[in-house]
């Protein structure tokens, strides 16, 4: 994609610098005594802006084409067309080269339709990163390629740090994030209620030659885990999680997003250590606005020193100059 024709209010990893937490720093409103229901601001929020990134670093995957609810990507050598309800715009010209499509089914379900034999799996590779991909019944991949922002941010910041860290990763899927973490030099602890999610974290560890590093993996509910961790006396310098909108922990219990999620922080708070590094907040929860999530971080981490900040997660479309959002986060990060 040619840089001319980038949008340019997304920023390419733009981090910001800035002295100190600025957003919403105050209570918008107070009552105005003269009238009843007429309400006056007294002080001003100092900061209200999205910080979106556009994971523009691969080059083993690419999104080549977005129309009528489906997208076509590029996950190495394999053209994959699956749907993403967020495309509510025409195709503009017919599909390209592709190996195989996602068809949902009435029920909700679906199957891939395989236009030539494919490998069961293959892998893909960011940043000296290996990732295993690999066509699930649900249409994805293993992979999540817009949260590359997130992993060369989090590199960074434990590559900076100058200590050893200790990472939670929480709902941590196939590890990708786990493996950044890794090779940036931290420990981490890997937690996801799916067994099968955290075998192939340990298979994108080991294809990315970390098989020797410091990781735990643990099959568990996040919640129960957390909660052991406290009583255990445990602490971590940086947390990342990924909570689903719904989800089950190992056992069966249920997961809801808006009725647990602050619950959950709060357990967070309670194991980060003395010397936070970072807080790093993700999300796929349809209405759930980068603002919110950057407010529940900023009010958990608000006797902390840091910025605290958010915005969309999108990935550039070849040949075009729209991006797709994929997803929110939020970060807090200590300065
Ligand atoms: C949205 S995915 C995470 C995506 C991943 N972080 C990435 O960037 O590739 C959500 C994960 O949460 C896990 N999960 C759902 N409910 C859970 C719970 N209560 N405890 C632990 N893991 C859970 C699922 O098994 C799934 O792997």
């Amino acid at each position: 994609m040619q840089n001319s024709l980038r949008p340019l209010f997304w920023n390419e990893g733009f981090i910001p610098d800035r002295g100190g937490i600025d957003l919403l720093t105050a209570e918008a409103c107070q009552t105005n005594k003269r009238g009843l229901g007429y309400r006056s601001p007294v002080v001003q929020p100092s900061s209200f802006e999205h910080h979106n990134l556009l994971a523009t670093e691969w080059k083993d995957y690419e999104l080549l084409q977005c129309g009528n609810g489906l997208k076509r990507e590029r996950w190495g050598e394999v053209r994959l067309i699956r749907p993403d309800p967020q495309i509510i715009w025409p195709l503009e010209e017919p599909w390209g080269r592709h190996d195989a499509i996602y068809h949902r089914s009435e029920d909700g379900g679906g199957q891939w339709k395989f236009k030539r034999q494919l490998p069961e799996h293959w892998q893909i590779t960011f940043a000296g990163l290996q990732f295993k991909i690999r066509p699930t019944n649900f249409k994805h991949t293993g992979l999540f390629p817009e949260q590359a922002s997130n992993w060369t941010w989090v590199m960074k910041k434990i590559g900076g740090a100058g200590r050893p860290i200790r990472v939670l990763n929480l709902f941590g899927y196939t590890g990708a994030a786990t493996v950044a973490a890794v090779a940036a030099g931290a420990s981490v602890c890997h937690v996801d209620a799916a067994k099968g999610m955290v075998q192939w974290c340990g298979e994108n560890v080991k294809l990315s030659g970390l098989g020797e590093k410091p990781i735990r993996y643990i099959v568990d509910d996040c919640v129960k885990f957390v909660q052991r961790e406290i009583r255990r006396g445990q602490q971590y310098d940086a947390i990342i999680m990924d909570p689903p909108s719904f989800g089950r922990g190992a056992e069966g219990q249920v997961w809801k997003l808006e009725r647990d999620l602050w619950p959950l922080l709060e357990s967070c708070h309670k194991i980060l250590s003395g010397q936070p590094l970072f807080f790093l907040l993700n999300s796929y929860t349809t209405g759930l606005s980068p603002t919110i999530l950057t407010s529940l971080l900023f009010q958990l981490m608000k006797s902390a020193s840091g910025n605290c900040y958010g915005g969309e997660l999108a990935l550039p479309i070849t040949g075009d100059s729209r991006v797709l959002p994929c997803g929110i986060y939020a970060r807090w990060e200590a300065v």
